[in-house]
């Protein structure tokens, strides 16, 4: 059963005058306790994807100008900011590469951790007003102006009760922190990128969303630090009883925990299909581009090494496939018609040609 489900959701940015669109034509679905993974390199509207699916795409240049995301029966696309607000968090959280971003370095991590804990309990006495630093995000996206916002935000009790102390210490030791009393009194910069990661995670699951979008949380970590993070994630999916999203530009994250990988390239899905499938028998030459990159040897290096050529201009994509001008395996339909997504064994899609579409 899927617990959220996007159907040909398009989404444009106004830019430079003109129109890019960031995600074009997308469907995905999520089940419930299922562990997808969203791949592809930079640029080709991953993060616009997951923004929407919280309802923070920044206003001000962004609008979805086609499909539904239907969550529990109900299409978020047609909601209000006010009536988002209500998914944001409690229903579906996220979780961003850099911390730092998204915690506020003037509070310490126990003040912040029984704030959301808080917010969870006291949704609706908080009401309008905005409760946590991702509402603010949605009017800007200069980390300062989000702290000094941030900072304004009514906050919880500073003396924080013991009840919410205790509640604070189980989220930190959910997150395998050790020694969770004393990270409560640290300020978020006295961590590491790791702990800190932990500290969002524990912090969006305090909220107990059903679906916790992460966008590249463990980008900015190192490869033994972003391994535990993954594995952390993915134990903690069952124990708490939610699904992920997880957004990456490398394939090599997504085989280590994925149940299911969407592939994506310039602002579309290409490849849809469960992990074991996809990497026994991976389709679209993309996703083969993808997967010849990721080193097989005890190498520490997992970084992709570029596929010859570059992600096309948004704002006016080619004509056909958008993969054409890069695939060793480019046929004359490929330039004028564009293949469709179709399922060509259970449970795997792919959009190419070479496939009989
Ligand atoms: N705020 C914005 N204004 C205009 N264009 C944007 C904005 N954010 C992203 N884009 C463009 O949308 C496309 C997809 O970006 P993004 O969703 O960030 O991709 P990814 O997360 O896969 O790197 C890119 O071409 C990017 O330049
Ligand atoms: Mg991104």
């Amino acid at each position: 059963m899927s617990l959220i489900k996007v159907s040909g959701l398009t989404i444009a940015y106004e830019f430079r005058q003109s129109k890019l669109i960031a995600v074009n034509a997308v469907d995905l679905d999520i089940g419930e306790r299922e562990f997808l993974a969203v791949v592809g390199e930079s640029g080709c509207g991953k993060s616009t994807l997951a923004l929407s699916m919280i309802g923070l795409l920044p206003k001000a240049v962004a609008t979805i100008v086609g499909g539904s995301i239907i969550y529990k029966g109900t299409d978020l696309v047609k909601l209000n900011a006010k009536e988002l607000r209500k998914y944001r968090g409690t229903e579906i959280a996220m979780i961003f590469q850099e911390p730092l971003t998204s915690l506020n370095p003037v509070y310490r991590v126990g003040e912040q951790l029984a704030e959301a804990i808080v917010i969870r309990e006291n949704r609706a006495e908080l009401g309008e007003m905005a409760t946590s630093a991702s509402d603010v995000m949605q009017e800007t996206h200069r980390v300062d102006e989000v702290n000094v916002k941030v900072s304004r935000l009514p906050r919880g009790k500073k003396r924080i009760s013991s009840d919410l102390k205790a509640e604070a210490v189980e989220a930190l030791k959910l997150v395998r922190i050790a020694d969770p009393e004393q990270v409560l009194e640290r300020y978020p910069f006295e961590l590491s990128g790791g702990m800190r990661q932990r500290v969002m995670i524990a912090m969006a699951l305090s909220q107990r969303p059903k679906l916790l979008v992460a966008d590249e949380p463990t980008t900015a970590l190192d490869v033994t630090t972003q391994a535990q993070v993954l594995k952390l994630m993915k134990e903690l999916m069952t124990k708490v009883n939610t699904s992920i999203m997880l957004i990456t530009h490398d394939l090599a994250v997504a085989s280590q925990v994925a149940d299911r990988v969407v592939v994506m390239y310039a602002a579309e899905v290409v490849e849809d299909s469960d992990v074991f499938s996809l990497f026994s028998e991976p389709m679209h030459p993309y996703t083969k581009g993808l997967l010849s990159c990721i080193p097989t040897g005890s190498k520490d290096d997992t970084k992709l090494m570029p596929i010859p050529g570059s992600v096309p201009d948004l704002v006016n994509p080619p004509v056909g496939c958008r993969y054409a001008a890069r695939c060793p395996y480019v046929m004359d339909v490929c330039r004028t018609r564009e293949p469709p997504l179709v399922e060509v064994k259970p449970r795997h899609k792919v959009a190419c040609f070479l496939y009989g579409q």
